[in-house]
């Protein structure tokens, strides 16, 4: 499997996987604009079709955030959202951030299992959060630089 940065014409497929995997996907245009503004986009992708993706940037001078994260159904349970995961973990080392952060949706237990698995801790729930005034769950992970892959041998 491949992780590779995301390219515009990519954006199609990467929308099929949003709107599978979200009841309430982003647009199209406002995943350009948040491409565009420069954060993390990566895609993982197996002979050549995408499986999944992850967008990613840095929120305040030491902390990053997961802005989404979503693997194609037919490939779920085989690591992909892990790997993507992992590699912007390395990137945020490679800038020296200290903690990393999302917001998930309290329903979505799949993910928040997920990110436990990641090493990330839940923090706080906020009520009413999304625009369906469903609960958010703030999770983070403290990052560990000692182990930032770049830098082992
Ligand atoms: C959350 C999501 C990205 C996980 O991607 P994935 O590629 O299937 O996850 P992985 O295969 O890397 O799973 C790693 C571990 O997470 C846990 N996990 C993942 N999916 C799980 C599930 N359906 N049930 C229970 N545990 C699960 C397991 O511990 C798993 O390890 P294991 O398979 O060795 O038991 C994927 O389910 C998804 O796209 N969901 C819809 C979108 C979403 O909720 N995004 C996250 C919120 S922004």
């Amino acid at each position: 499997m491949l992780i590779r940065e995301f390219r515009l014409p990519d954006l199609k497929r990467v929308l099929e996987i949003e709107k599978m995997s979200f009841d309430d996907p982003y647009p199209p245009h406002i995943l350009k604009d948040i491409y565009n503004l420069g954060a993390g986009f990566l895609v993982a992708q197996q002979n050549n079709i995408i499986l999944g993706y992850i967008i990613f940037w840095i929120r305040f001078e030491d902390e990053g955030h997961i802005i989404s994260l979503a693997v194609d159904k037919k490939y779920r349970r085989s690591q992909v959202g892990s790997e993507l995961v992992d590699m912007a973990m390395d990137i945020f080392r490679k800038y020296g951030l200290k903690v990393i952060k999302l917001e998930v949706r309290a329903e979505n237990k799949v993910a928040r299992k997920f990110y436990k698995n990641k090493g990330f801790k839940e923090e706080k729930l906020i009520s009413a959060y999304y625009e369906d005034a469903a609960d958010a769950i703030i999770m983070s992970k403290i990052l560990n630089n000692a182990s930032f892959s770049y830098n082992t041998k």
